[in-house]
């Protein structure tokens, strides 16, 4: 496996490219993107890019885990053939406040309420990560479902020819779905952080019956807290595809949800 800094060193690489964009911290959410990517045969590349626009708080950038040698081990075990780490500069040759790619209106809520900015950081990256790696297919974590649907929107909108996939959210074994913000939590907080995802599953199974989904949506706030969770920043059954909240149990829909615990912020969805 190679590691390129270079966006040019990309140029001479067999084609077709599958591409899995990650910030690094590899854990089995990621290298599940890796497994998928290498069955669609081709050069898999991960990029390892710790994205400065798309975090709120500099220290939360500063704080991110930085481990090149461990994630390059780990995505090459899972099939990676390229790792592409470029630096801040070469990644922003403009400055980091230079042109931003906005998607509108599915960044409007949810994470986009909470975290102003975020998706015009995510859009950008990704936008200008496709234009180095030119891959053909781009594999994501459906764990980020809002971020999938502000990729796909952008893909369509400035007419990308690459093929997405979206893979399933990758869990521990009592079912909170990895993420290396899991790693801050002690192991009790940790232990019960799982109701995220126990309660997500009954509202979804609630809404499917025919409950009422304000109530549902309630109901499941009020198991978050009652397990441990201090605060719940939104608990929101939505189309899958538009993110607006649902009434009626037709069409496709997620349960979506961010809560703190231990002052750790935790996302979840699934599919109803
Ligand atoms: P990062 O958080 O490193 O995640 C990289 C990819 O791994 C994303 O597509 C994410 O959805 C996926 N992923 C994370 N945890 C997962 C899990 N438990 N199961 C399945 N997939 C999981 O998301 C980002 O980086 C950045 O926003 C990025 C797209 C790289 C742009 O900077």
């Amino acid at each position: 496996m190679t590691i390129l800094r270079f966006a040019a060193d990309l140029r001479s690489l067999p084609q077709p490219v599958m591409f899995v964009p990650t910030m690094g911290g590899l854990h089995e959410g990621h290298l599940n993107l890796i497994h998928a990517a290498k069955r669609h045969g081709g050069t898999v590349v991960a990029s390892i890019f710790v994205n400065p626009t798309q975090f709120g708080d500099r220290a939360d950038f500063d704080a991110y885990q930085r481990d090149l040698g461990r994630d390059g081990e780990l995505a090459e075990g899972a099939g990676c053939d390229v790792i592409f780490a470029p630096s801040v500069e070469q990644m922003y040759p403009g400055g980091t406040e230079a042109t931003r790619v906005h998607v509108p209106e599915v960044t409007d809520k949810w994470e986009g309420e909470h975290r102003p900015s975020h998706f015009d950081g995510v859009a950008t990256v990704v936008s200008a990560l496709f234009n180095m790696v030119r891959p053909a297919k781009a594999f994501f974590g459906q764990k980020d479902w809002q971020q999938c649907v502000v990729v796909a929107k952008m893909v369509r909108d400035l007419g990308y020819p690459i093929e997405l996939r979206f893979e399933e959210t990758v869990r521990e074994p009592h079912g909170l779905a990895m993420s290396s913000r899991n790693e801050r939590l002690s192991a009790d907080a940790r232990r019960r952080a799982a109701v995220l995802y126990t309660a997500i599953r009954k509202t979804a199974d609630e809404f499917r019956l025919g409950g009422e989904p304000r109530a549902a949506e309630a109901n499941t706030s009020t198991i978050l807290l009652q397990g441990g969770f201090e605060s719940v920043d939104y608990v929101a059954i939505v189309d899958e595809d538009t993110l607006a909240q649902a009434d009626l149990p037709t069409g496709q829909h997620r349960v979506i949800a961010a809560a703190q615990i231990e002052g750790v912020r935790l996302i979840d969805n699934i599919r109803v």
